[in-house]
């Protein structure tokens, strides 16, 4: 590993500024017509994106942390105002549908009202809440969110692990928030590899669960597309942690069982089932019959994110792979795709999302990653890389992992990640 130029200070400070730019353009305030709920949060991008996403917002909320922790409190409160009386969490709140109609019809997204979607995205909601409420120290804060976090993650372990092995399964592609990921081509079938083939793949899905919406269990017995999956699983396995923490502060032991518990099994499953010993690398399981995908992806490295990871399965995804010049270690990692795979689209050609540009999020979980393994030195470069591939390219969706050169929405909210990145090497 060649270790970058350090950051100047000037340098730091821009990226700062910039990011507070970025946070404070893309915020979204007002009433929606959706029983007169009042709205304040970040949006992805005010482009492309602007209704709240599930994902998004947990992140958006560690960002706030370092810029006003009142709006950070305030991002994750008005997320919480979509869960259901189940405890489900939609992936989308579309607060102004009236205004941005022209934008919903360019997505591919399936309603579960006029203004929620009917899946969910990575469980990243309880990190959120313990960073915002390490930084606010704020035990009314905690208590206010602490049972509707509970909720969601009970919904999760309750509706979507119908085979009972303690790993989670979604039943769309973008419910992960990687949407063509090459993982899932295999199930997914896209007639033609670029927006019209995604978008007749998911209305195939949509019309086979049209009428078993109000089911789960026949949505997993119809088996049109089902995996278990691995960003979804490492968040499910680190919030349920991050969960458990946050219940002994609640002096809640009950809780606290319950959810090391559940974190544990889950922790279990993922080596026992998606690690595949020869390759020393994790895969996502397809379908019921839970075959191993097969195709070397940025998640198949996540599972580092677990604090209780083997340390030869770590020395592996690290040197083996993560390092590897072949697989992730170009000038700006890491790819979302590994390099040698021959789904690797650098340039996003196809117009499709997560088939080879890097992503800032990704970088900023497997940094997190790293450091809790004692690659610190690895994950400060991979900070340093990730704010030159910024400072280069400007806050961008996503960037070409070879020249840094940013694509997608411009002003991209959680690109701000990077400064939390930075506040830790
Ligand atoms: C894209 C991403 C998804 C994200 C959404 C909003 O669809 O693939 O993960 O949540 O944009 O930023």
């Amino acid at each position: 590993m060649t270790n970058s130029a350090p950051l100047s200070s000037g340098e730091r400070a821009q990226l700062k500024d910039d990011a507070r730019r970025v946070l404070d353009t893309n915020r979204q305030r007002g009433v929606s017509r959706w029983e007169n709920r009042a709205y304040d949060f970040v949006c992805p991008s005010n482009v492309t994106y602007p209704f709240q996403w599930l994902w998004d917002s947990g992140f958006h909320a560690i960002a706030l942390t370092h810029f006003d922790v009142a709006r950070a409190q305030q991002e994750l409160r008005c997320l919480l105002q979509a869960q259901q009386p189940d405890g489900f969490i939609p992936h989308m709140i579309l607060w102004e549908r009236e205004k941005y109609r022209a934008q919903i019809a360019t997505y591919n997204i399936a309603l579960l009202n006029d203004y929620l979607t009917a899946i969910t995205q990575p469980p990243f909601l309880a990190q959120a809440v313990e960073r915002v409420y390490r930084a606010s120290d704020d035990a009314a804060f905690l208590a206010a969110v602490l049972p509707q976090t509970q909720a969601y993650y009970r919904w999760l372990a309750r509706n979507r692990d119908p085979d009972d092995d303690g790993l989670i399964a979604i039943i769309q592609p973008d419910e992960s928030g990687l949407d063509a990921l090459p993982a899932y081509d295999a199930l997914l079938k896209m007639p033609t590899l670029d927006p019209r083939g995604l978008r007749a793949a998911m209305e195939n899905i949509f019309a086979a669960y049209a009428p078993l919406r109000a089911s789960p269990a026949q949505i997993f017995a119809a088996d049109v597309f089902v995996v278990e999956d691995l960003l979804m699983n490492c968040a499910y396995a680190q919030g349920s942690r991050a969960l458990a923490r946050l219940c002994r502060i609640a002096r809640d032991a009950a809780g606290a069982a319950e959810f090391d518990r559940l974190a544990a099994r889950v922790e279990f499953a993922l080596v026992e089932k998606c690690y595949d010993e020869s390759r020393g690398i994790f895969f996502d399981l397809l379908g019921a019959a839970e075959q191993k995908s097969g195709v070397i992806t940025v998640t198949s490295l996540l599972p580092l994110m677990l604090e209780n990871l083997d340390a030869a399965i770590c020395h592996r995804l690290v040197h083996d792979h993560l390092l590897n010049p072949q697989e992730f270690w170009l000038a700006y990692p890491l790819p979302s795709v590994a390099a040698n795979e021959p789904s690797f689209d650098p340039d996003a050609r196809t117009q499709l999302l997560w088939r080879g540009p890097t992503w800032v999020n990704m970088n900023w979980l497997i940094a997190g990653g790293l450091r809790a393994h004692g690659f610190a030195e690895i994950a400060d470069e991979l900070a340093a890389r990730t704010a030159q591939m910024i400072l280069r390219g400007g806050y961008r969706e996503y960037f070409n992992p070879r020249t840094g050169v940013g694509g997608g929405a411009p002003g991209f909210g959680w690109t701000t990640l990077v400064v939390d990145m930075l506040a830790d090497s």
